[in-house]
This record gives C-alpha cells, structure tokens and sequence, in this order.
C-alpha cells in the first residue's frame, strides 16, 4: 500500500482523541524516531499530541533514569532496578499520561509496561506476576490503545549498539549487558508480544520510513 507521510489531506481517520500509543522494542530500535515520525504525522491531522519515553518523562523521572543508566551504579539490585522503573512510570502516568488522555490529547510513549516485564523479568529473572501486578499499581491499570513491536535479529540490535558506542554514544548500564542478557529480553518480547492482545509486529529491519508508513497503515491514517 502507497502510504504518503506528507500529504496533509485525505484517508479515513481513525479517532485517535485520547488516545495511548507505545513504541517497545529492544535497544536501538529506532523506537524515539519513529514516536517522532508519528508525532509529526498526526500534529499535521490536527491532534494535540504529548510524546514521552521510559524511564523518564518527568523531572522526577529523568533523575531516576539517571541513577538507572548510570554505569558507576553497578551495585543496584534487580529488584531495585524494577522498583525504580516502576516508580518513574507511576510518575509519568499520573503526572503526564492520564491527564493529557482526559484533556483528550493523543499520547506516544516510547517504552512502557512491556519493557519491565521483558527486561526486568525475562532478562533479569524477576517473577512475571510479581512485575505485571507493579504494572497494574504503578499505572492504575491505564494499559495502551495501540502497541508497536519494533522486532529485530538479536545480531541487528547488538550490531547497532556497537555502531553508536563507536560513534562515541557511551553504552549506558544496562546496554553492558551481556548476549546471553539481549537473548532473553528478545524472546520476552516475541512471547510477551504473541500474548498480549493488539501488539502489532513490525520488522525493524525495514527502512526507516517504510516503519514509519506501516505504522500510520496500522492507524488508517493513510
Ligand atoms: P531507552 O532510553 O529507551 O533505550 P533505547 O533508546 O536504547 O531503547 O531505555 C533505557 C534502557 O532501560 C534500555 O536499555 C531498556 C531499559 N528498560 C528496562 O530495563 N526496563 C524498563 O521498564 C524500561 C522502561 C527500560
């Protein structure tokens, strides 16, 4: 399907008024580019849109992905790393996410729920309920309207980490990981993915604005 991303006019729109949509994939998987792409796209159709990202998203937040990202920090444990996701998440989404919905705006969210629960869970170990019953508090249930799987080779993810680390991007502490560590978060993804209801796969592989035209396909916004 022909999909142009500047036409300004034309297609059926699908209501996308107070609605949620996230971006999930593993590291380096173009996630924030394409929550720009879509941003841009339905700014464009009129909508106020709100963008955000995990961890993060709030000045709180932000400080709290500090100490997450943050190599010299390599003392935290698992759990505490997932409280301190959680915690950034509860954050956003009573400071960000649940008022821009009641205002009605559309929101974009790079990274979610799903991030917790494939990381902290499948790589890390962590009891799956355990992290989908924080989930559940720390988001009062507010679960997305649309979920985009950006899916890539696990060689193609870890490629591109080693390409932005040569382009002097310092690998943060959870990207030191080890393969082994990618390999679980990677099949946390297809099964948590085959699970939950609505997650739309898209090969990451494919060239960026040919993500970008499936995912306005995905929302008939072309
Ligand atoms: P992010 O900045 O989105 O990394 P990238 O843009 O490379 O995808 O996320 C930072 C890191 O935090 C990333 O390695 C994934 C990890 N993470 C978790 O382990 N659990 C979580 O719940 C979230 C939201 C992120």
């Amino acid at each position: 399907m022909a999909c142009r991303l500047t036409t300004q006019q034309g297609g059926k729109i699908k209501d996308l008024t107070g609605k949620f949509i996230v971006f999930e994939g593993l590291d380096a998987t173009g996630k924030s580019t394409q929550v720009k792409h879509l941003a841009k796209l339905l700014q464009r159709r009129g909508l106020t849109v709100v963008t955000t990202r995990e961890p993060g998203g709030t000045p709180l937040g932000e400080a709290i992905r500090r100490i997450l990202l943050d190599n010299e920090n390599h003392l935290l444990t698992p759990l505490s790393e997932l409280l301190l996701f959680v915690a950034s998440r509860h954050q956003l989404t009573k400071e960000v996410i649940q008022p821009a919905l009641q205002a009605g705006k559309t929101v974009i969210s790079s990274r979610y729920t799903m991030s917790s629960l494939v990381y902290q869970g499948y790589g890390r170990g962590i009891d799956l309920d355990l992290i989908q019953q924080l989930n559940a508090v720390a988001t009062t249930g507010l679960q997305p309207d649309f979920l985009f799987l950006i899916d890539v080779t696990l060689a193609v993810a870890i490629n591109r980490m080693i390409r932005l680390s040569k382009h002097g991007e310092r690998r943060d502490r959870i990207e030191t990981e080890d393969i082994a560590f990618y390999e679980r978060v990677q099949r946390g993804y297809r099964e948590a993915a085959s699970k939950e209801r609505g997650v739309y796969i898209i090969d990451g592989e494919l060239p960026e604005m040919r993500i970008a035209e499936q995912v306005a396909a995905h929302l008939d916004f072309c």
